[in-house]
């Protein structure tokens, strides 16, 4: 045999870990498992097995937790919250210091545990998931004992509900609970009905490491106990993590109740590979972005976007690589690819790998162990854009495949989807990487790189993707609330006709609506007349209707290039508006006092906080950095603060014009444009603004005014698949009604009942540029 022959035909032996500690631990434990409230272990109820889906063999039977379960943990979360919310920082993190000890102490039996219940190869389970879920918990303690210092003025919210998949199942656990308690709340968890082990075994470190009773929550079981959980009066935030159908289900059953909530939901993510790359790396990067645990990962590079020039010689070569890759006994050490976590998560990929008729579907000729829940590394190659193979999740170890032929073509089918969670960029040239990030729809843009994780990053979507961030200050800062003085909203009825029949007015004052830049008239052409509180004429304003909202969101869409405006010429454009109302005060001044009747130093107050306030912002506008985030890799995660895009905000009624202006200013100062519903009772004093902001530099459609009922214009913006975020400070407003009609597109709502003070500090600043948000994550290679 020649030294050639042995490199072409040696395969590895198997290096099997062992699965006896485990199997032991669920005997000793279970092998029947209850919940884990207030401390300590129920009974099992209603069981129902959980699987080694490697050999469909049961390992252990799990309690389907029932409302009653749900009551008795939220219960116990609520009983603990007060003492824990109230140690000092330095004690949360000293618990937090010592489950992340603990989970290191434990990682063999985390791991194999893992990998018995899930399916995942044994060498992710023991180098990826279990190292990551400590590193959590250790920067989580770091960000506990730095709360107070660094983030001022905020609040743990109370109860948290929070519901997790199966595809990392202690990852996802530690990136729920670790910020939940740093922050200060208490927590009723429930893993994936498929995946609940390693959850419960941390239910024992949580005992071991001396957690106070009722502070970490767990129980277990499917949809029923999830919904349980999330529409549970009592869980003051619902994080979820999983399937879009479930995330929007839940945004539509927690409308209107008051609760904070976060959704990391699918994805279709983007994996392009520009002539220029490095293909074999990007092969390599391929492997982990779409074989990395089956595929079952939500970040999943599975839509292959390459370069047309290369696509013949990198299909080939990802076939060879493909035809390498070792698939089998997820406990073998040499094993790159597991088990799927269920049969019917099986059958769910092969129904929709099957119905397809498009395009080559190349399977890596892997020989498939007997039993077990296994399916063969796929890539499918010339499938058009538009096919449901491009569009759906299909989340298993199925790669799609399409050309491009130009960099902006790239951008443009990568951002074909309604999802908007990650996406990876595969060039030699930093100059077309760092021109391309940006204009990715994705949360997490990695370069050079993919499946890059870490604690210190923030990571979530847009889109259907969800919102808000885990990891991070920013993923901290979702599990807190102001502690700013609030007032709840109370409406304000527009002013009626005076009994008396009215002098006859002059001139004929009608507002118009102002969409693009310019004044517009209602569609449907019907005004309303408005009223002083002394019974006067003050004019009449256009009723806006679904079409005039349209024709808004359309300008606004078309003002995109403001978001790549510099901060500093955003400022400028603040500063000029700020300018031209002061150059108008005494005239706003009277039009306040006339509207609502206030005294006229009142009046006065109100339009010099209304200039100052454009003053802040502008002074915010290219001050609303960024971080970079210290993560231990050779590289650097940069966390870009960036504009939602179009912004739907329902105005105040007290303080007409500076509360409009309190919404206005700090959303176009981020970039965004902003659609603004003035207040119905006094809307003069915002369609006054249409000539400061025509004589003020501000591009056409930035900043759009619709006056008319506002929950009827909400609705419309709520539904409004183009409109990206939705603010209401407005009164009256059917709260319930507005969330839910926001499902649709997913958008991120910020609908309140109660607001600050409008003339106070803290109706503007931090609270409001977050909101006018979001974090997108951009690793690059740095450093030697
Ligand atoms: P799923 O979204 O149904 O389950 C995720 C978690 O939500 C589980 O703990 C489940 O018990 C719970 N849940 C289900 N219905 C609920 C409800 N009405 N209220 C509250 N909680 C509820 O995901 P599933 O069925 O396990 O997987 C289906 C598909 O979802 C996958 O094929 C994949 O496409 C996607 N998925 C995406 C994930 C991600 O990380 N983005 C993770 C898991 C699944």
């Amino acid at each position: 045999m020649t030294t050639r022959d042995i490199f072409e035909t040696m395969d590895y032996g198997p290096a099997p870990e062992s699965a006896a500690e485990a199997l032991a631990w669920i005997a000793t434990h279970g092998p029947a498992f209850g919940h884990f409230i207030d401390g300590s272990f129920t009974a099992p109820g209603e069981t129902f097995a959980t699987k080694n889906p490697a050999t469909g063999a049961e390992l252990a039977q799990i309690t389907q937790g029932t409302a009653e379960d749900v009551d008795a943990s939220v219960a116990a979360a609520t009983k603990a919250f007060p003492k824990w919310s109230r140690l000092s920082c330095h004690a949360r993190a000293k618990h937090l210091y010592a489950l992340a000890r603990l989970l290191q102490k434990h990682a063999r039996l985390f791991a194999v545990l893992e990998t018995l219940d899930n399916g995942k190869p044994i060498r992710e389970a023991r180098d990826i998931d279990i190292p990551l879920a400590q590193r959590h918990f250790y920067h989580h303690a770091g960000l506990a004992q730095l709360r107070d210092a660094e983030l001022p003025g905020h609040a743990p919210i109370g109860v948290c509900g929070q519901v997790i998949p199966w595809n990392f199942p202690l990852l996802m656990l530690a990136w729920k609970i670790a910020p939940a308690l740093a922050a200060g709340n208490t927590v009723v968890l429930k893993p994936a009905e498929y995946t609940s082990l390693t959850a419960l075994l941390f239910a024992h470190i949580c005992r071991e490491a001396g957690l106070p009773k009722g502070v970490v929550n767990i129980v277990t079981g499917d949809g029923s106990t999830g919904e349980a959980i999330v529409t549970h009066p009592g869980t003051a935030k619902i994080a979820f993590t999983g399937s879009t159908a479930v995330g929007r289900r839940i945004r539509e059953q927690t409308a209107g109740m008051g609760k904070s909530l976060t959704l990391e939901l699918g994805g279709k993510s983007p994996y392009i590979i520009f002539e220029d790359a490095d293909i074999d790396s990007a092969i390599e990067g391929l492997v982990d972005a779409i074989w990395f645990n089956q595929g079952q990962v939500c970040c999943a590079g599975s839509r292959l976007l390459v370069q047309e020039g290369i696509a013949e010689d990198l299909h080939t070569r990802l076939k060879a690589r493909m035809a390498k890759l070792r698939l089998g006994d997820p406990l073998d050490k040499c094993i790159d690819i597991g088990a799927l976590v269920d049969p019917v998560q099986h059958q769910a990929i092969s129904a929709m790998v099957d119905a397809n008729t498009d395009g080559d579907t190349y399977r890596a000729p892997i020989a498939l162990p007997d039993q077990g829940c296994f399916y063969a590394p796929t890539l499918i190659t010339g499938l058009s854009p538009a096919s449901p193979l491009m569009q759906e999740e299909i989340f298993g170890p199925v790669l799609v495949s399409t050309t491009f032929r130009t960099p902006s073509e790239a951008v443009e089918i990568a951002n074909n989807t309604r999802y908007g969670l990650a996406a990876t960029l595969w060039t030699e040239n930093l100059n077309l990487a760092l021109d391309i990030a940006p204009k990715l729809a994705a949360g997490v843009v990695w370069v050079n790189a993919t499946n890059l994780f870490d604690a210190a990053a923030p990571f979530g979507g847009l889109r259907e993707s969800g919102f808000g961030r885990e990891g991070g200050w920013e993923g901290l800062a979702v599990y807190l609330k102001p502690t700013a003085k609030t007032r709840p909203i109370k409406p304000i009825a527009p002013i009626p006709a005076p009994a008396a029949a009215p002098e006859a007015p002059g001139l004929d004052r009608t507002a118009k609506l102002y969409i693009g830049g310019k004044q517009a008239r209602p569609d449907g052409g019907y005004s309303t007349p408005i009223w002083s509180r002394r019974g006067a004429l003050l004019g009449h304003v256009g009723i806006g209707n679904r079409k005039d909202i349209r024709n808004a969101v359309e300008a606004a869409r078309g003002a995109g290039a403001w978001a790549k405006a510099s901060g500093h010429n955003r400022a400028q454009v603040l500063y000029y508006i700020a300018e031209n109302l002061s150059a108008r005060a005494g005239e706003f001044a009277t039009r306040l006092g006339d509207l609502t009747a206030c005294q006229p130093a009142r009046a006065r107050a109100e339009v010099e906080t209304a200039i100052e306030r454009l003053f802040s912002y502008g002074a915010w506008a290219d001050k609303m950095d960024g971080r970079i985030a210290n993560v231990p890799i050779r590289g650097v995660a940069m966390a870009m603060r960036e504009p939602l895009g179009v912004i739907g905000a329902l105005a105040p009624d007290d303080a007409p014009l500076l509360g409009a202006v309190s919404l206005i200013a700090p959303a176009i100062a981020m970039g965004n444009r902003v659609i603004l519903v003035p207040s119905a009772a006094y809307p003069l004093a915002a369609t006054d603004l249409y000539q400061v902001l025509d004589t003020s530099d501000v591009p056409g459609g930035v900043v759009n005014i619709v006056t008319g009922a506002p929950q009827e214009l909400g609705q419309t913006l709520a539904t409004h698949a183009d409109v990206d975020a939705l603010w209401s400070f407005a009164g009256g407003i059917d709260a319930a009604r507005l969330e839910a009609a926001s499902a649709g597109n997913l958008k991120r709502t910020w609908v309140n009942t109660a607001a600050p003070d409008w003339s106070g500090p803290e109706a503007e600043g931090r609270v409001f540029l977050d909101q006018a948000t979001e974090v997108r994550t951009i690793w690059v290679p740095y450093g030697a």
